[in-house]
């Protein structure tokens, strides 16, 4: 089959790494480790042929790209503008969360700073704020302190952190517990289930220092065996799906449910509508069965065949530019990564990568590299990740260095306990 692949981040890397094990893949526009794999171009997918289309990022499926797509009669893994809304407004969101009886925190939506600013003055905290629209990961603010949770809600009604995502904010009851990120795909009407991932947010250490779009990832979760599978999808995925076909959306592609578990089990943060970046990079590889064949039975709307899991465990470290995710620095000529691609079970996923004068590689983003390995047990994926990690360098590169610390110091967990 031929597939395009829309999008140029380390996600779409990692898509389009395990659909060249069995498809034909064309990348619009790609990045510099794409085009090592297979055919780029800049052309716009509309003007493309192919037998199924996949949109990677958030920000082109709210625009509406799988519906243009669908009205020219090609076959499109990714929802519509509609579902879309899952995650281009939390607000619509929480509704749906509402409507379908999913557990997740208690919110109120907010335009107006005065009323938003007396809700905030009325609890001790800590205080949870979210931009209502789309801002690539960094739009949740949570604290403590009152004084800066006022003035958070400051800056995004008034456009100025966020710009119109930040003119209306959700603040939610705040929720305690490790994170799981849960991708399902679904054909509208049933799901399977991938692999368990967990992201690590903050950018630093420890989960201190400001949200980011995620600095690492791994796969499997010690905190999220098959019950809690299970339980997620018969209380969050299938009521939010029907709640979604109630309202007429017909929904074929990723859903991202992002959960915390809480002492009163597992409760829904958010939905993403396509797959987890860095998330991806970890549960992709451990899919070993056809992934085009799975995305194209759901953009058709029946999905058919298993999902077979690798057993084993996968782990990436997010290298990002100096100043992510606040004010990063581009440009930066970044050395290595070849030699951290060489080694055995590693992939350098690209993030933000370009080449420069001479072909010379150089970083364009904030998260720049996905250093992703995969090992027998995630000990053995984070020994591997670090070391290929300890090969690149560019100037004012950070990362975390306790990426899978708390999973492996739960007991020498294996690859096949998910
Ligand atoms: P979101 O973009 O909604 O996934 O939020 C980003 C991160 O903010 C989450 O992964 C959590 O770490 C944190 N967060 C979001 N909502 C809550 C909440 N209600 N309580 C505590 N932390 C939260
Ligand atoms: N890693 C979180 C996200 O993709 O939104």
């Amino acid at each position: 089959m031929r597939v395009v692949v829309v999008g140029s981040g380390a996600r779409e890397h990692a898509i389009v790494a395990s659909l060249i094990r069995h498809h034909e893949v064309i990348s619009t526009p790609g990045n510099p480790g794409i085009e090592t794999i297979c055919e780029v171009t800049d052309k716009d997918p509309e003007s493309i042929d192919a037998e199924l289309y996949v949109i990677g990022p958030e920000a082109p499926l709210v625009a509406g790209l799988a519906d243009k797509l669908r009205a020219d009669g090609k076959l499109v893994f990714g929802p519509g503008q509609e579902g879309a809304a899952l995650e281009g407004s939390k607000a619509f969101m929480k509704r749906v969360l509402q409507d379908a009886k999913v557990p997740t925190a208690g919110f109120s939506v907010f335009s107006d700073f005065g009323a938003a600013k007396s809700h905030l003055s009325s609890y001790p905290g800590p205080y949870v704020i979210k931009t209502d629209g789309l801002a690539a990961g960094k739009g949740v603010k949570v604290t403590s302190d009152l004084d800066e949770a006022i003035e958070d809600v400051r800056l995004k009604l008034s456009g100025e952190s966020f710009g119109d995502s930040g003119r209306r904010v959700v603040i939610e009851e705040a929720m305690v517990g490790p994170e799981v990120s849960m991708l399902v795909v679904t054909d509208g009407a049933s799901a399977v289930a991938l692999p368990v991932a967990t992201d690590f947010k903050r950018v630093y250490d420890d989960d201190l220092g400001e949200n980011t779009g995620g600095m690492g990832a791994h796969s499997p979760v010690p905190w999220a065996d098959q019950a809690v599978v299970d339980e997620v999808m018969q209380r969050a995925v299938y009521p939010t799906l029907a709640e979604l076909t109630k309202r007429g959306i017909d929904y074929r592609g990723v859903l991202y449910a992002g959960l915390m578990m809480t002492n009163q089990g597992p409760k829904l943060v958010e939905y993403n509508v396509r797959f987890g970046d860095p998330e991806a990079q970890v549960v992709l590889p451990r899919i070993s069965s056809d992934l085009g064949q799975l995305m194209f039975e759901a953009a058709s709307g029946r999905i058919e065949s298993p999902v077979e899991i690798d057993n084993k465990a996968a782990l990436t470290v997010v290298l990002a530019s100096r100043g992510y995710p606040t004010a990063p620095e581009y440009g930066m000529e970044i050395k290595g990564v070849e030699k951290a691609n060489g080694q055995s079970g590693v992939v350098v996923f690209h993030g933000g990568t370009k080449k420069a004068d001479h072909s010379k590689l150089v970083s364009s983003g904030g998260r720049v590299l996905s250093v992703t390995a995969m090992g027998e047990t995630l000990g053995e994926a984070r020994d591997k990740a670090y070391r290929a990690v300890s090969l690149i360098e560019f100037e004012g590169m950070h990362y975390r260095r306790d990426i899978g610390q708390m999973a492996i110091s739960e007991g020498a967990l294996s690859g096949g306990e998910v």
